[in-house]
C-alpha cells in the first residue's frame, strides 16, 4: 500500500499530517505501508513500489483536483476516494455551484473576477468573500466587511480568484462514506473557522450531534449526500454548510464538497466516523477496500 501525501499544494503540512495518521492505522490495521512525499518523480516512484492500492491523503491542488487520479488510471493503480471527474468539479469552487444548483442545493451567489477587478471595486455589494477558486483549509480567504475597500490581495493569490456573498450563521459539516451520510458536527470558534482554527489543538470545538432543530440536521444530510451523488464522488466526502438559524430552513447554505476531507488529529470526518462507531483504522481500512481505478 502506498500512502500518498505531502505534494506542492497550499495545503502540504494538512496532507503530511493526514498521511502519517493514515499511514499508521493502516499498519495497525495489518497493511504493509509505504509513505510516499509526493513530487515530481511520483510516477517513477509508483512503478518501483507497484503497490495494491494507492491511499491518497493529498490535499488540494494536484492531489484533490483529478490531476493525481488521472495519474492512478493511467498506471493502473486502484485508488481510495472520488475519482478524476468528481476531484476536478469539486475542486473548483464555481463549477460545483452549477452542479449543486442543477441538483437543486441552495448556495450563494458567486462568480469568478480577475484579480485587478477585484483589487479596483467591490464586484459584490459586502459583506463578500474573496477566495481561490481550487485550494482548500481556508488558504487565501479574505471576507470583505461593509464599510472597508475593496481588498489588496497577496501576491501568492492566483490572477482569477472566485469572490462570493457572505453567508452568516453558524459553521456546519457532515461527512459521507459510501451512500451514508454519518452526522452533523456543529463547529464552535472564537472568530472565524481559520487555518488556525482548524488545525491547532483547541482551535475550534465540535459538537456532535449538532444542537440543531430535527429538519436543520435532516436537511444537512440530505443535502451532504446530494452533493455526494451530484457530483459523482466515491468513497468519503465531506460537506461544508453555513446555518444562519434566525432564517431557519432557508438560513441553510451549502459552502462546498471536500472529496479528499482531512484525516489530521483534528478533522471532522474521523470523528463522525468515531461517533458512528467506526473506528480511524475502520475507517481506513474500509476507504482501502472501497478503492478502486
Ligand atoms: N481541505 C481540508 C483538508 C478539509 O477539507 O478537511
Ligand atoms: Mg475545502
Amino acid at each position: 500500500m502506498a500512502v500518498l501525501m505531502g505534494g506542492p499544494s497550499a495545503e502540504r503540512e494538512v496532507s503530511l499530517s493526514s498521511g502519517r495518521e493514515c499511514a499508521n492505522a493502516l499498519r495497525e490495521a495489518g497493511y504493509e505501508v509505504v509513505e510516499v512525499d509526493c513530487g515530481p518523480d511520483l510516477a517513477a516512484r509508483l512503478a518501483e513500489i507497484k503497490p495494491d492500492v494507492a491511499f491518497n491523503a493529498l490535499h488540494g491542488r494536484w492531489g484533490e483536483d483529478g490531476c493525481v487520479q488521472g495519474l492512478l488510471e493511467w498506471l493502473r493503480i486502484p485508488y481510495t476516494h472520488s475519482g478524476v471527474l468528481a476531484s476536478a468539479l469539486a475542486m473548483d469552487k464555481q463549477k460545483a455551484k452549477e452542479v449543486y444548483v442543477a441538483a437543486g442545493l441552495p448556495v450563494v451567489q458567486s462568480r469568478l473576477a480577475s484579480r485587478e477587478e477585484v483589487e479596483a471595486r467591490h464586484v459584490l455589494p459586502p459583506p463578500y468573500v474573496v477566495k481561490p477558486n481550487n485550494e482548500g483549509s481556508s488558504v487565501g480567504v479574505y471576507i470583505v466587511h461593509p464599510g472597508s475597500n475593496a481588498p489588496r490581495l497577496a501576491e501568492t493569490m492566483p490572477e482569477v480568484v472566485m469572490v462570493e456573498t457572505y453567508a452568516p450563521g453558524r459553521e456546519m459539516t457532515v461527512a459521507v462514506m459510501g451512500d451514508r451520510a454519518l452526522c452533523v458536527t456543529d463547529i464552535l470558534t472564537e472568530g472565524w473557522y481559520d487555518y488556525t482554527a482548524k488545525y491547532s489543538t483547541g482551535g475550534s470545538r465540535h459538537v456532535l450531534p449538532a444542537q440543531v432543530p430535527q429538519q436543520i440536521a435532516d436537511a444537512c444530510m440530505d443535502y451532504a449526500l446530494r452533493a455526494h451523488v451530484a457530483l459523482g464522488c466515491r468513497g468519503v466526502s465531506r460537506t461544508d454548510f453555513r446555518w444562519d438559524e434566525a432564517r431557519g430552513l432557508a438560513g441553510l447554505i451549502l459552502l462546498e464538497t471536500n472529496t479528499q476531507p482531512g484525516m489530521t488529529p483534528t478533522s471532522l470526518a474521523p470523528e463522525q466516523a468515531a461517533y458512528c462507531g467506526i473506528s480511524f483504522p475502520e475507517l481506513c481500512r474500509w476507504m482501502v477496500e472501497d478503492a478502486s481505478c
